[in-house]
């Protein structure tokens, strides 16, 4: 990863410029929420894949510093509204926004990095990324409201988990990398590839993130651990765990997956049941499976250091614990 970041290390410190600048308001619980979230960092995965994609594909313009500050934005503000839906406490390590001011603040500074995005994105006159981050937005907020539809639904199948995760998370990280591409007027086969790239390593990026909410460090991950069953989320280690638990196993998962608080004891049981189905191995695989087939996208891209660098982005998605 060190190689990656220092092959774009001065866009990226433009990037966090500008991310600064658009925090600006007269109204001071904006920026001192803005500001929170920025300095608790964050992996800045997206922005780096756009500012990478429109590399390889020889963009010279400097929009694409705008745009990565934009989709970043965008990114925070989804983490601000998700962790108020989720009922989250903890976030990049630290407690999360909607502890420190409440979830009214966080949904009003939630819309204003929104709508911010949309003022910045239309400065860089392009009807066409305007649209695209239109419609991916728009796919983003089904994708958590059908998720919110399918809490503690056991009927829930790999197919429907699949749809959501694709819709909340990968479509804001196809977005990324296709909009480096559209920047630069790749060619329509080029652009395909970025954006299938995206979508690929997207899919994997909330696999793992689900993996993770199983099995991770807490203290790296920076989440809490055990969330996702607290909260009645149907992830894939579940959904795999459930489609081979006998009838009783199956009970005690419905039961479970009801409770409003989550005992330790019972968390184990369903980590137990997940290990006893290989739920996080097959969810790990499903992972792999996508980064190997994000990167055979690239296969058209001259082999330089930036396409390598893309590669090596994308292992990392399976790769990390936090
Ligand atoms: C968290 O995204 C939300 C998911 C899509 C899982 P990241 O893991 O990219 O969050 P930060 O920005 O690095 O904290
Ligand atoms: C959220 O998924 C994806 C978003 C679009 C915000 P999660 O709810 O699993 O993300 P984390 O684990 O809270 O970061
Ligand atoms: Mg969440
Ligand atoms: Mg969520
Ligand atoms: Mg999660």
């Amino acid at each position: 990863m060190e190689r990656v970041s220092a092959l774009i290390q001065g866009d990226m410190q433009a990037v966090e410029g500008r991310f600064r600048e658009n925090l600006t308001s007269d109204v001071p619980l904006i920026g001192q929420v803005g500001e929170y979230l920025l300095a608790s960092g964050g992996k800045r995965i997206r922005p780096m894949l756009l500012l990478l994609a429109a590399r390889l594909c020889d963009y010279r313009g400097d929009n694409h510093i705008e745009l990565a500050g934009v989709i970043e934005f965008i990114h925070s503000a989804t983490l601000l509204h998700d962790d108020v839906v989720d009922g989250a406490e903890l976030r990049r390590g630290n407690r999360s926004a909607n502890v420190v001011w409440g979830n009214e603040a966080s949904v009003l500074v939630g819309d204003f990095l929104f709508a911010k995005s949309f003022s910045v994105m239309v400065g860089c006159e392009s009807l066409k990324i305007l649209q695209l981050l239109s419609d991916t937005t728009t796919q983003m907020a089904e994708g958590e409201a059908q998720q919110l539809l399918n809490t503690a639904d056991l009927g829930v199948d790999e197919e429907r988990y699949l749809r959501v995760i694709r819709d909340k998370t990968a479509l804001l990280i196809a977005a990324a990398c296709q909009v480096g591409a559209v920047l630069a007027e790749a060619s329509p086969q080029q652009e395909a590839a970025l954006r299938e790239f995206g979508l690929e390593i997207g899919t994997a990026f909330q696999l793992m993130d689900d993996a993770l909410d199983y099995v991770a460090d807490q203290q790296e991950f920076g989440k809490a651990r055990g969330h996702d069953l607290e909260e009645g989320k149907m992830t894939l280690p579940l959904i795999r765990a459930y489609a081979g638990a006998d009838a009783s196993e199956r009970a005690e998962i419905t039961k479970i997956i009801e409770l409003e608080e989550l005992s330790e004891v019972d968390f184990e049981r369903v980590c137990a049941l997940i290990e006893k189905y290989d739920g996080i191995e097959y969810t790990r695989l499903c992972a792999i499976e996508r980064i190997e087939s994000a990167k055979s996208q690239l296969n058209i891209f001259p082999d330089n250091e930036v396409r390598s660098a893309l590669c090596i982005l994308a292992d990392y998605v399976v790769a990390r614990n936090k």
